[in-house]
This record gives structure tokens, sequence and C-alpha cells, in this order.
């Protein structure tokens, strides 16, 4: 595995591998990564000859009184598992090139609408921070196709509105997301959890399933939301937002919506959960 660090080495690899024909696929990651990242690796994998991964904390998407200083950055681990899983670069971007007059002076990529509703609603900016860097990422890597995981479901629509709107020549393709044995969708965030709050956790992938037993038996939407509310006020989460909601708008779903997607974001402490369960099939 090539680690690189400056644009003109990836850039020369890449463009060597194209000369050769070969395809190449890109999964953008902040690192510290887990099972549900490596099935990002293997799907990465079987979608082209090449694999690049990249791995930066980026700062333009923390909002100020986030956790930008405390997420866990764990560089040795996370190299030996891409070693290990056979990924052809790793890409080690630094600040300074990212954003070489600073964040705030960079150009921004603000995909509107989509970006200011549920999650853009509690962390205003925090999408045009991700739009911005992973269309760096994707303008210095070239790849033809990009995976992501499902678990960030707003993140992955904002990243497709932008390669649709900006003519980004690249796929994007989202997987499903990887589950502890509870259910508790898997996140770098989860080890802030304390054991108790870590018990507590698998009770959100719980909820979020009862809820859709009752949307498939035809309860109101809205009493749905309400009632997964208050049972995640009595399991001890802060609820923040629990809704049904059109897959493409991300608006409140109505039952004209045929294939809706139940998005929750909860605290639970001073850690922030989200996750989100297809209508059609689950996940
Ligand atoms: O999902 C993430 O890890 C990040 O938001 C991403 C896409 C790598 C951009 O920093």
């Amino acid at each position: 595995m090539l680690c690189l660090d400056e644009v003109s080495s990836v850039r020369k690899q890449v463009k060597g591998w194209k000369s050769q024909n070969l395809t190449i696929a890109f999964v953008p990651t902040m690192g510290n990564l887990h099972a549900g990242h490596m099935a990002l690796v293997e799907t990465a994998k079987n979608l082209a000859d090449k694999v690049v991964v990249s791995i930066y904390v980026n700062p333009l998407q923390f909002g100020e009184n986030e956790d930008f200083d405390a997420y866990p950055r764990t560089l040795e681990r996370d190299k030996a598992a891409l070693e290990n899983a056979g990924v052809d670069i790793l890409f080690l971007p630094t600040s300074v090139m990212i954003y070489p007059d600073s964040p705030s002076q960079s150009i921004q990529v603000q995909v509107p609408g989509i970006s200011s509703v549920l999650c853009g609603e509690s962390r205003p900016g925090h999408f045009t921070g991700v739009a911005t860097v992973v269309c760096k990422l994707f303008n210095i890597v070239q790849a033809d196709v990009a995976v992501f995981g499902e678990k960030d479901f707003q993140q992955v629509a904002v990243i497709r509105k932008m390669v649709k709107d900006l003519f980004i020549p690249i796929q994007i393709r989202a997987l499903p997301t990887v589950r502890e044995n509870d259910g508790l969708a898997m996140s770098s965030r989860n080890q802030y959890l304390s054991n108790e709050q870590r018990g507590i956790a698998s009770t959100l992938y719980q909820t979020m399933t009862n809820m859709i037993d009752k949307v498939n038996n035809g309860c109101d939407y809205r009493e749905v939301e309400a009632e997964g509310r208050e049972s995640l006020k009595k399991h001890g989460f802060r609820p923040e937002y629990v809704q049904l909601s059109n897959r493409d708008t991300l608006l409140p779903a109505t039952t004209l919506d045929k294939n809706a997607v139940l998005l929750v974001a909860a605290w639970l402490g001073k850690t922030r959960l989200i996750d989100n369960l297809s209508l059609k099939n689950g996940n």
C-alpha cells in the first residue's frame, strides 16, 4: 500500500492506472476505522481494479463546540487494517493542502435545501463542510466510483446532489449500515459512550424497528414519530429529530411516499447518535 500525502503523487499514480485502463474506487474517511468502514473497502475492491482510501479529519464540517479535537485519531491501527485489506493507496491530506488559506477562506460548496433540514438544522454549516472536502477529494483522486455508508443517509443525499449539480464524473454507491450484534449502528462516536450508556444505546435500534412495524401496520406517520420520541426519552435519550422522511427530499413523508426512510438523531449524555431505517426493506 502506498501512503501518499501530496496531490501530485496521487494524481500521478491514478493517471498511470488510467493509462492501463484500470478503474479506481475511492473511500473517503475520517479514520478510526471500524467494521463499517472495512465493509466499504471490501465493496470498493469488488467495484474497481484499484482502491484509494483517504483519512482526513475535516475541520470545516465540525461546529465550534463540536468534537473536532476529541475525534479519535488512530492512524497506525488504521494503516495496518487498510494494508491488510489490500488497499492500493492511503491518501493522507493535510489541512495546509486542503485549505491553504484556512477553511473559512476556502471556496465552499453549498448544497441548498437538503443541507439545512434535520442534521443541518442543529449543525449549521456541517454539510457545506462535508460537500466542500468531498468535492476537493473527488477532484484530487479522480476515481470512477466512491463508496459511502448509508448510516450517514443525509450526507449521501447531499453528496449525490453535489455530484449531479456540478457534473462531477463519479458514480456514488451507498452501502447498508453495519451494526453491532445488538443493533447499534457502528460509529466512531460510539466509543464516547460509558458502559451504562452503551447498554442503553441499543434501544435506539429497537425503538426504530418498533416504529417501522407500526408503520407497516398502517399507523399514522406523525403518531408513530411522536410515540418513537417518547419511547426514546423514556430510555434516557434526548431526541433531536425522529422523522419519517421522503428519501429524496428528506421532507416529512406522507403515506403517499412509497419508500420513505425513518431518520433519527438523539443524544445520549454528550454523545449524538444518528441512525436510519428504510421503510420498504429495513436495513
Ligand atoms: O463520513 C465521513 O467520514 C466524512 O463526513 C467524510 C465523507 C469523509 C468527509 O469528511
